[in-house]
């Protein structure tokens, strides 16, 4: 169905892989068109509970933006491209359905970026992340200047951003810039048990979280607190928090239905 992508669906959790690894899974136009479709398809199918986005080979994450799409660009043409990416970005970051990155390698420039927009990361051992950019006389394009400095703070996020290194996984861990640090052969299996916990909770409950935690670092205001508390309030119009509360107070498993 794709050409850039493998995608498997079990348990309710949609895994994306993305699969060129002969150039470390770069994100050329196709890979980025077929991204926006497979997350379309996370926002439509009732099937999909949540998602993996993770890369092939044992090698990549993602190691960036395919560089060979960027000869003879003009500002125009920069700006459209960083905005086709950024659009699909924002899209993975205001789904309401949880996407975890597993990072399986390098993640660097639109790879760390793509990281970032999910809304949380797992890291194998051996991944590396790096917004490389300035070492291209670039600068990140798909949003990365703005979500490293929200998951990292500015002091370490300038310094990755204008120094084009590298960090490994375990200082990825200590910055927050990931959650957890895993063997590479245990990566898929972690994400998998995490999504199935978080499956078993009420989806609208999860949804809101995320809007209203999104809202938190992209719109940071005393608003943001009160959009919290109307968000908090309509779950008690919803079935789910009558089925949770009950469930809890009557020492069972809730049974969750999404309304
Ligand atoms: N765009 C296009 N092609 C890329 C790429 C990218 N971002 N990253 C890697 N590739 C390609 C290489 O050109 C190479 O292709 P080839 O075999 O046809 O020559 C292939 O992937 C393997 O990469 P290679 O550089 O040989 O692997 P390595 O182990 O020596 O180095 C990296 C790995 C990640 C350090 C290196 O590939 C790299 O620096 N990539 C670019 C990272 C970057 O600047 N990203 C931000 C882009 S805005």
């Amino acid at each position: 169905m794709y050409q850039t992508l493998l995608t498997n669906l079990e348990n309710n959790i949609l895994t994306i892989t993305i699969n060129r690894p002969d150039k470390l899974n770069a994100l050329n136009k196709e890979v980025i068109r077929e991204l926006g479709e497979v997350v379309d398809e996370v926002y439509s199918n009732a099937q999909i509970k949540s998602a993996i986005l993770t890369g092939s080979g044992a090698k990549a994450f993602v190691a960036g933006a395919d560089i060979s799409e960027f000869k003879n660009l003009n500002k125009a043409d920069g700006a459209a491209l960083a905005k086709k990416g950024q659009v699909i970005f924002f899209k993975i970051e205001n789904c309401p359905k949880p996407f975890i990155a597993a990072v399986n390698g390098f993640a660097l420039g639109g790879g760390c970026e793509l990281a970032m927009a999910c809304h949380f990361r797992i890291a194998s051992s051996n991944a590396k992340f790096g917004q490389p950019e300035v070492n291209l006389g670039l600068i990140p394009g798909y949003g990365g200047t703005q979500r490293l400095t929200q998951l990292i703070g500015k002091g370490r996020a300038i310094e990755i951003l204008i120094s084009g290194n590298m960090i490994d996984a375990e200082t990825a861990l200590k910055y927050g810039l990931v959650n957890s640090v895993v063997a590479p052969e245990e990566l898929l299996s972690k994400c998998n048990s995490i999504l199935d916990n978080i499956n078993a909770k009420a989806p609208l409950a999860v949804a809101e979280c995320i809007r209203c935690a999104n809202l938190a670092a992209n719109n940071p205001s005393l608003k943001n607190f009160e959009t919290e508390m109307e968000a908090f309030g309509k779950c008690f119009d919803t079935e789910d928090t009558k089925e949770g509360t009950s469930a809890f107070l009557e020492k069972r498993k809730p049974v969750f239905k999404g309304n």
